[in-house]
């Protein structure tokens, strides 16, 4: 049997001869994305990702209360076309979601926080830049609009230097920031075992391990030593820190709703408050001021057995009615999370891992592909369950769900 025999029973490959595109055609979920960064990323980047505080509990059970739920499709329902699309403080998004702002983006890769902003900005999707932020709010702000994405919001960390803060929400304000996120989970730092374990700290060092993790993740180095050195952007030299611990330990610890009404009465844009876990305490966020309510654990980072948010979404909708936006975050992975998260009445998801998972794997194109994966997931869900559209989603709400 010659060549040409083969060729007729056998349809050939084409050969992906570009590497990046290569990897990703590989990744078919985000776990997929999440392997790939793993074998890429030195251990103590990876693991800063990866890991929660104390146990893990908390982010185990994120997870698991998302996948708890099972679906009760409506069947026979013309689903040929399904608009995913949605409104969130007056804006049009392609699909209910946002990102949730992460620190320390540009060690993860160089690229950083512009790339996340840009990818979610080709697909109509907000971009949550973090105070602890390796991208200024200013460099941020011009580069995410010169790709078109200008549904940019800033998330907010209260330091002990009010001062401090307040400069950083001028800042945000001035450079057009349409949502203000004010976190309030993070009074102390999570005791994050990983780091602790690996000895993290903030550029990563090229101490003796780091060193021979070289020549098993050479192009992760090879991309840091040939790019700008990390710095914490938004802070002037004194405030720079080395390790997670030592750069919350600026945040204060005295935060309370008071604060929230001070921060409404000089931001000018939408407020949010992320974090409270809870009817009672998001009524308050509500009352002292807030647009919204991001409902957090911080993705298992800080207290460790908090409740999991999905678990909050009805008690929080129920408490606040329906004019404040009810946003969760904590565990989505999957474009059917974000369906149960509407389901239960939340107006959006937010992702933070999910994104920095494709970002470690491929740069800017593996944060594309977490959104092509989130996008198809959530439009296939759709389709299986027969809705057709996000309003028709939350019209059926619980009816399409069941307690496994
Ligand atoms: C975070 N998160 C976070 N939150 C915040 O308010 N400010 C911050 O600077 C950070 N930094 C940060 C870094 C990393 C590496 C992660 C993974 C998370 C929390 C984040 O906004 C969000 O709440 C969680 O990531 C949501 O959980 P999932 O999607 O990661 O499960």
């Amino acid at each position: 049997m010659n060549i040409g025999e083969i060729r007729q029973l056998i349809r050939m490959k084409p050969v992906e001869v570009d590497v990046i595109k290569r990897r990703l055609a590989r990744c078919h979920n985000v776990a997929d994305l999440r392997r790939s960064a793993r074998l890429l990323i030195p251990r103590p980047v990876f693991d800063y990702v990866d890991g929660a505080a104390d146990d893990e509990l908390s982010m185990a059970g994120n997870a698991r209360a998302f996948r708890r739920w099972r679906f009760r499709p409506n069947e026979l329902v013309d689903v040929a076309d399904v608009d995913t699309g949605t409104q969130l403080f007056g804006r049009a998004l392609s699909m209910p979601l946002a990102m949730a702002p992460t620190g320390y983006t540009r060690m993860m890769h160089p690229d950083g926080e512009v790339a996340v902003a840009r990818a979610a900005g080709r697909r109509s999707l907000p971009y949550t830049l973090s105070t602890m932020s390796t991208t200024s709010i200013e460099d941020l702000a011009t580069a995410a609009r010169a790709s078109g994405q200008d549904d940019i919001w800033f998330q907010l960390y209260v330091f002990k230097d009010r001062g401090l803060t307040q400069d950083l929400v001028q800042r945000a304000a001035a450079c057009g920031y349409r949502v203000l996120a004010v976190t309030v989970d993070t009074t102390v730092t999570g005791n994050r075992t990983r780091d602790m374990r690996n000895g993290l700290v903030v550029p990563p060092e090229l101490t003796v391990s780091a060193i021979a993790s070289i020549s098993s993740r050479p192009a992760y180095w090879v991309r840091m030593l040939r790019n700008p050195a990390i710095t914490f952007a938004n802070f002037p030299p004194g405030h720079q820190a080395s390790t997670v611990a030592e750069s919350i330990g600026q945040f204060s610890s005295s935060i309370t709703f008071d604060d929230i009404a001070v921060l409404r009465a000089h931001w000018p844009g939408k407020l949010i408050v992320k974090g409270p876990l809870g009817g009672a305490d998001a009524r308050r966020a509500v009352d002292a001021g807030a647009d919204g309510i991001q409902l957090s654990n911080h993705g298992g980072r800080q207290l460790d057995r908090a409740i999991a948010p999905i678990d909050l979404v009805e008690e929080v909708r129920a408490a606040v009615g329906d004019a404040p936006a009810v946003l969760v975050d904590s565990g989505i992975r999957h474009g059917a999370d974000l369906v149960v998260a509407l389901a239960l009445g939340a107006d959006a998801g937010l992702i933070g891992r999910a994104y920095l998972y494709g970002l470690m794997a491929a740069g800017e194109a593996g944060v594309d592909r977490t959104l092509e994966l989130l996008a198809t997931e959530f439009t296939r869900t759709m389709q299986l369950l027969g809705v057709t559209s996000v309003d028709e989603l939350r019209k059926h709400g619980r009816d399409l769900l069941a307690k496994a």
